[in-house]
């Protein structure tokens, strides 16, 4: 049968150029797995055109004056890259179960596990520095003026992870299910029973009912492993991308929110 001829390849998919020193014969094939991870880049860049949207975030001109309280927002982002990442490693060994098994997973953690003790803590005491890190964050864009036109709707947003940031904190809390958990948790909720109007309705909801017991632990669990750090995660995106298309505000004491040909870019 006669052969039939190979069809053309496409020219995107034709490769590249040979690099100074390939294609001679003589490069070494470490000299080729140099340019291995170029290579995939450019690859998946070919077909996603993904570089253009991470220069678009990545590669912004920043206003005249900024300084280092700019990084707070990024700080409290980390914290909570951490926490999820440790919350990952705590979810492999916890089990919500209030007779017991809940305090001694938590135990078998602390005592047993390689590095369980490190990375508790991690998570522990990463849960205070998020809340105090955000709240740090939300004082810089309260001082700078950063909360009004046209950055209203981040601002609001803002609102939005505080008090989720803050569930975080509660909803854990009762997680290790000690009596220093349990009682702490059934004032918190109580408390939450005495706001107007919605209150009692709340309070019946994060009980799971009227008594505080069994499906109180596998609620506060679910709220915290599935739903918040979900809308955390789509929030934070969110609040990113408006940074990312209105730009931060200029220190308030350049002047340069009133005089817009003050706010001459910096790269
Ligand atoms: C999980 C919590 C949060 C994360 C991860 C986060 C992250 C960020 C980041 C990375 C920035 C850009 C850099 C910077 O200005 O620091 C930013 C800006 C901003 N954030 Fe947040 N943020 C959080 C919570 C809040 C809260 C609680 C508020 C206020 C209620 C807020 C209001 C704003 C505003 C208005 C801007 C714009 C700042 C400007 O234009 O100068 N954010 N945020």
């Amino acid at each position: 049968m006669p052969k039939l001829p190979a069809p053309p390849i496409p020219a995107p998919l034709k490769a590249p150029p040979p690099r100074p020193g390939e294609g001679n014969g003589k490069t070494a094939p470490h000299e080729h797995a140099k340019h291995a991870g170029i290579n995939v880049v450019d690859w998946v860049d070919e077909r996603t055109s993904l570089s253009g949207a991470a220069r678009w975030m990545m590669f912004r001109k920043v206003p005249k004056g900024t300084n280092w309280f700019y990084t707070l927002g990024s700080a409290t982002m980390f914290a909570f890259l951490s926490q999820a990442v440790t919350g990952v490693f705590l979810a492999m060994y916890y089990r919500p179960d209030p007779a017991g098994g809940a305090y001694e997973s938590i135990r078998y953690v602390t005592n047993e596990v390689f590095l369980g003790q490190f990375v508790r803590g991690m998570h522990k005491w990463g849960s205070s520095v998020m809340v105090v890190l955000v709240f740090l964050h939300m004082g810089r864009t309260f001082f700078f003026g950063a909360y009004k036109y046209p950055r209203e709707l981040n601002w609001v947003i803002g609102v939005v992870l505080l008090i989720l940031t803050m569930v975080m904190s509660f909803t854990g809390y009762l997680l290790p299910f000690d009596q220093r958990a349990y009682w702490a948790t059934i004032v918190g909720v109580n408390i939450n029973g005495t706001g107007p109007l919605i209150g009692p309705y709340l309070s019946d909801f994060l009980r799971g009912g009227p008594e505080f017991g069994a499906t109180t632990l596998s609620r506060f669990y679910a709220i915290h492993m599935l739903l918040v750090p979900g809308l955390l995660a789509a929030l934070i995106g969110a609040h990113l991308y408006l940074v990312a298309k209105l730009g931060t505000t200029a220190p308030p004491w350049t002047g340069a929110e009133k005089n817009p040909e003050l706010r001459e870019a910096e790269a």
